[in-house]
């Protein structure tokens, strides 16, 4: 199986950027790529993905965001 997840949240876009490079890496090597809200993927999800990357920014006192992540 080559289906990556890619779960993110991003205020600013950074983070957005961050993923859109990732899901273009892995295309490019050939995978299948889906970029994720935190409301998109739950835990019962995990199996249905070779892989599942992260990814929020920073959010205070180096703290994660975690309204919405
Ligand atoms: C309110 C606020 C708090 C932040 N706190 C931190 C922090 O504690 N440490 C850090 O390294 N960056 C912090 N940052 C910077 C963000 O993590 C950084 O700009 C990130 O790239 C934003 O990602 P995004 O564009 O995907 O939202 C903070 C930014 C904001 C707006």
């Amino acid at each position: 199986m080559n289906k990556i997840a890619i779960v993110f949240w991003s205020g600013t876009g950074n983070t957005e950027t961050m993923a859109n490079y990732i899901a273009e890496g892995v295309r490019a090597a050939g995978g299948e790529a889906a970029l994720l809200g935190p409301g998109d993927f739950s835990a019962s999800q995990f199996s249905a993905y070779s892989a599942v990357a992260f990814g929020c920014p920073a959010m205070g006192s180096e703290v994660l965001e975690e309204a919405e992540f």
